[in-house]
């Protein structure tokens, strides 16, 4: 194909002219690939899928039928700007239930089109070129795009078993904290399922006053928090004067593709975050923002799907255990990271998690999402479709049955 006449316009953020060219295969395509050729190699052998990272359910039939009545309104019909006011009250009414946090609604939280776009939007807020976004990792990289977008730089903080998989702020070099001015953390944590403590976030309170940094932390899977109750940043002391948390009706409300959450703390950022957004987008459709603050004012649904998970992350450890994985329950969210073996029965060896991760797909039809970024580790996800209880039961004998001989070694 001949190169096409504004090939050479592309802007280098995003590759420049070479932007399309490349040949690097990005990991969860890879993963794609893999299951795709699985699938046609072997027809007859079900794909045991633990790779994918979203809900298997709809949203409850509660929220679908607000929906409903709502979509035929026309006064939900317009722009809805920076946000409507309902939805704005019930993510105070949650916050105040679930963390005992008391918000404005008016002024300190805002609507989102999903958490994800709040973090891409966040560090316009504040990156200049040359600034620095701290960030851990393993862990959702979009906030780290954008800053690089903005000619910022991303300074990974890496997450160890060791650490509980919390960073180790001590160990930032000075030169990298004086140009630092975002503090982006994640708890629960994806990948790790590692969830914060009150201490923790007590240090990081202090730290980011200390280094004058504004935090950013991701609360996407916290209503999907396992051990102990849910936990919000701005529950400890001082956190509410140095950043913002934002949460999303994705996981929690099995509403994913709703795209709906909020961004909620420090009143100024707040803003500064409403102001970016409402250069990006209108707002979310008014029906959809109804529906979603009727899923909010509904302590159930997040408790439900809470529970479900617990049960099948429960049943996926025993099962994993029992074929030599060193695994447990995660603190939060729907996944389990657990060290990826090292070889198999027969000599086979495992250079990363990558090429675990690849075995298991291509000559088992086992889906894995591999992470070497801190160490070689496989995530399992518990939203594999299952119709009920014993379906479940019936894809973990599948799963030990296929892995057991496999003789995995760590
Ligand atoms: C840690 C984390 N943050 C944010 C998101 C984005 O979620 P959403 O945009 O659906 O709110 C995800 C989605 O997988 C996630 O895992």
């Amino acid at each position: 194909m001949s190169e096409p006449y504004f090939q050479q316009l592309f802007a280098d953020r995003i590759g420049g002219p070479g932007y399309g060219q490349g040949t690097e295969i990005y990991k969860f395509e890879k993963i794609k690939r893999a299951k795709r050729r699985a699938l046609a190699e072997h027809p007859g052998r079900p794909l045991l899928d633990f790779g994918i990272g979203e809900n298997d359910e709809m949203a409850p039939a509660s929220v679908r039928r607000v929906m409903a009545d709502e979509i035929g309104r026309p006064e939900n019909r317009g722009y809805a700007d920076n946000g409507i006011a309902s939805f704005k009250e019930q993510a105070a009414r949650l916050m105040r239930r679930e963390f005992g946090v008391e918000l404005d609604p008016a002024r300190e939280i805002n609507h989102c089109m999903g958490s994800k776009t709040a973090l891409a939007m966040l560090p316009a807020a504040f990156i200049n070129a040359g600034d620095v976004t701290l960030m851990t990792v393993p862990g959702y990289p979009v906030a780290g795009t954008h800053t690089a977008y903005y000619g910022g730089v991303v300074h990974r903080l890496p997450l160890r078993a060791e650490n509980g998989f919390l960073p180790d702020l001590g160990a930032i070099p000075a030169d990298v904290l004086r140009r630092a001015k975002l503090l982006v953390l994640n708890y629960p944590n994806s990948p790790t399922g590692a969830v914060a403590t009150p201490e923790f976030y007590a240090r990081v309170v202090e730290f980011a006053r200390r280094n004058r940094l504004v935090v950013i932390q991701d609360a996407a899977h916290v209503m999907l928090t396992q051990q102990g109750r849910p936990l919000s940043f701005l529950e400890v002391p001082g956190a509410r004067e140095v950043g913002v948390e934002v949460h999303s009706l994705s996981k929690g409300w099995n509403m994913i593709g709703w795209r709906m959450g909020w961004v909620c703390g420090q009143e100024r950022i707040v803003r500064a975050f409403a102001d970016v957004k409402d250069n990006c987008d209108s707002g979310q459709f008014i029906a959809i923002q109804k529906a979603a603050a009727a899923a909010l004012a509904d302590p159930a649904i997040p408790r439900l799907t809470r529970e479900k998970y617990s049960r099948r992350l429960k049943k996926l450890v025993a099962t994993l255990r029992r074929v030599g994985f060193d695994c447990r329950m995660p603190g939060g969210t729907y996944f389990i990271y657990t060290p990826s073996p090292k070889g198999a029965a027969g000599g086979l060896r495992f250079d990363s998690a990558e090429a675990a991760s690849q075995f298991l797909i291509t000559e088992h039809s086992i889906c894995t999402v591999p992470w070497d970024d801190a160490g070689a580790y496989l995530r399992l996800s518990a939203t594999y479709e299952a119709a009920d209880e014993a379906a479940e039961d019936a894809l973990m004998a599948e799963t030990e049955r296929r892995l057991e001989p496999l003789g995995l070694e760590f």
